[in-house]
């Protein structure tokens, strides 16, 4: 079979499981309708670690975005503590407690990935979609902003 037909027979696959996937009745992403185009511009950043980490004028669209599309399941404001998703705010509690500073900085950039690869990627675990997936959803600012706001919580 030619690579061409192949590709649309895979085309045809998608289309006829996409109304099964919603069907399915999991969670879909809300994409948030936040304008970033006040903020400092990534460019299709697409390292793994907060290019906005410590940047105050980022966390007012973070804190909005947030609320469209996580505070749903993490809890309003990122005040997660009596939410069915874990609370973000503790994620890089440990890291903070480090105080040799070349080390806190990548034990903070480890959770910077390991955000981004979450956000991301989503959560499913066997086939069971906990929390959906953010790739093709969210623009790198709108990412970065979320993780810079939550950073700005800490409780
Ligand atoms: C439909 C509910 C839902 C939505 C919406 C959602 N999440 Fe989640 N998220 C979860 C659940 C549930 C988990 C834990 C899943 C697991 O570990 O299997 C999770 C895990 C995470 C984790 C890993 C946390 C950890 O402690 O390991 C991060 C980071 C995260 N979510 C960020 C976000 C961000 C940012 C958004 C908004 C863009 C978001 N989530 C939207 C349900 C959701």
């Amino acid at each position: 079979m030619s690579t061409h037909r192949c590709r649309h027979l895979a085309g045809a696959l998608l289309l006829a499981l996409f109304p099964l996937a919603a069907w399915s009745g999991g969670p879909v992403p809300v994409p948030p309708t936040v304008d970033t185009s006040a903020l400092p511009s990534l460019d299709g950043y697409a390292g793994k670690t907060n290019p906005y980490r410590g940047k105050a004028e980022v966390v007012e669209a973070g804190h909005a975005i947030f609320n469209q599309s996580c505070a749903v399941c993490h809890g309003a404001d990122a005040v997660g503590n009596r939410s069915p998703a874990p609370d973000l705010r503790r994620l890089d509690g440990f890291c903070r407690r480090i105080e040799d500073e070349a080390l806190r900085t990548h034990c903070l950039a480890d959770v910077d990935q390991y955000f981004a690869k979450s956000v991301l990627g989503g959560k499913i675990v066997v086939g069971t979609v906990h929390m959906p997936p953010w790739r093709g959803v969210l623009s790198s600012e709108q990412l970065w902003s979320i993780k810079t706001f939550i950073e700005s919580q800490r409780p």
